[in-house]
């Protein structure tokens, strides 16, 4: 089985995302692997008018939120099956695409260069960071913003397809790496669990620049 087909199999015991959230909110961004928990998208500064990029957009409800509040989104997912669930959801919106490809087939063939780049549980933390981040950096615009989330290390989780991809890193270890392939002001936050749950998210954040 290719690994396009065993992330489609992983989508179809994804759940689907409510028409409404706690707030009553239609469209919102979840960094966390909770419900109505951690920071909104307020921590990627104002993104009206700025081109961002999913990698590993899943069913699209992040991506489109950040075009509700005036980005172009671009979400790029290896699993066909996530393109045809995003579109039924969040086709009619305008400046917003969706793609089936692999994150780094897809960054050594766009032209395109983007100002927000995002994974959410997603492409970067499947895929090895030393063959990723070079080719994430290619095609970001001076200054622009990566942004990721996972779990931190040793944490459980959506287990990937095949054996080894995880790419689990220590806040130490990011900072390294990021740096390494020529990003700055690298920046890791631990959020806290839910009351009653254990496991809380890594988020990291680091400017292009
Ligand atoms: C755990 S899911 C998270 C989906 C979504 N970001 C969310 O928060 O609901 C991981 C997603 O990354 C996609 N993915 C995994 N490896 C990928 C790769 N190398 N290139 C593109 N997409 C990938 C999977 O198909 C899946 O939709």
């Amino acid at each position: 089985m290719s690994l396009a087909e065993s992330w489609d199999r992983y989508a179809v015991g994804s759940k689907r995302r409510r028409p409404v959230n706690a707030k009553g909110d239609t469209t919102w961004l979840n960094w966390t692997q909770y419900a109505d928990h951690g920071p909104n998208e307020s921590l990627l500064g104002p993104v009206a008018g700025r081109r961002v990029l999913e990698l590993g957009s899943g069913s699209g409800g992040n991506l489109a939120h950040l075009v509700t509040l005036g980005a172009t989104g671009r979400g790029v997912d290896i699993a066909p099956a996530r393109k045809a669930v995003a579109l039924e959801r969040w086709g009619d919106l305008p400046g917003l695409e969706f793609h089936t490809a692999e994150a780094t087939a897809f960054l050594k063939e766009t032209g395109e260069t983007f100002d927000v780049v995002l994974s959410v549980f997603g492409a970067v933390w499947f895929v090895d960071p030393d063959t990723l981040l070079p080719l994430i950096r290619s095609r970001m615009a001076p200054g622009g913003m990566l942004a990721f989330s996972h779990l931190p290390p040793g944490g459980q989780g959506p287990k990937p397809p095949r054996a080894g991809l995880r790419h689990d890193r220590t806040p130490d270890e990011w900072r390294r790496i990021l740096t390494g392939h020529g990003f700055s002001d690298v920046r890791v936050s631990l959020i806290d669990p839910p009351e009653g749950k254990a496991v809380g998210t890594m988020l990291v954040r680091a400017l292009a620049a």
